[in-house]
């Protein structure tokens, strides 16, 4: 299934809120609710946990996209399956045993997502694919909402693109989406879209004219 999905990222969302975000987001057509999971290690910021996953879960009636960027992943894996995570997505970076990663992810009964920073080659999943649901291109360095998207980023979806050929994997696409990136990533064979402030514009759902004229655009 190749249409386009938007994931919205709920780190741009208001923190109090959440859950009348959530709902503003799925009103307005969110296909996946993308969380953002950071340990101040792996990258320079600090989220939230499997204690506020589970928090969220009733609010979402879509899917519960969980985007770890912390290191070591291995021992968290169970606690956000139980959360209620539908897809986890650990970096290739995190540690040097990626694919037993994927394996556990995979033995949760999840889907599994690979996600890779702007400086790693898209060869570092070619082995990894048939362990994959979800391929995460990062087009920003992870950490921070609202950051400039990564043009040379675009070979790498392209390479993607080609190197999965017909297996039933997403290529998702976190950082820096607008109305004038998005077109971008998906002519370069994305299918989710992450986008956090593109939505949320700093902090609410208050403008969702933001948020349909993205999807109109993409
Ligand atoms: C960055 C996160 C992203 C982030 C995207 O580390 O993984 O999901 O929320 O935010 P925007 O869309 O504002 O670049
Ligand atoms: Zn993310």
């Amino acid at each position: 299934d190749r249409t386009i999905k938007i994931a919205p990222s709920i780190l741009s969302a208001d923190f109090a809120n959440f859950g009348q975000e959530i709902r503003a987001i799925e009103a307005q057509g969110a296909d996946w609710v993308h969380v953002d999971v950071m340990d101040g290690h792996f990258v320079p910021n600090l989220t939230f946990g499997p204690a506020m996953c589970k928090a969220i879960r009733p609010h979402i009636k879509t899917v519960m996209d969980v985007h770890l960027m912390i290191a070591p992943v291995d021992p968290y894996i169970n606690a956000f399956a139980e959360a209620g995570a539908d897809v986890i997505t650990a970096h290739v970076e995190a540690g040097p045993h990626i694919h037993r990663t994927l394996q556990a992810i995979r033995a949760t009964g999840k889907k599994s997502g690979l996600a890779l920073n702007p400086g790693t080659p898209a060869a570092a999943a070619a082995d990894l694919l048939d362990m994959v649901d979800v391929i995460c291109v990062m087009t920003v360095n992870p950490g921070f909402g609202g950051q400039k998207f990564i043009h040379s980023q675009l070979d790498k979806i392209r390479s993607f693109r080609k190197m999965i050929g017909d297996r039933p994997i997403h290529i998702e696409i976190d950082g820096g989406i607008t109305s004038e990136t998005a077109p971008l990533v998906t002519a370069a064979g994305a299918d989710v879209l992450v986008a956090g402030s593109g939505v949320f514009s700093g902090g609410s759902v208050d403008k969702p004219e933001v948020y349909g004229q993205n999807i109109a655009a993409i």
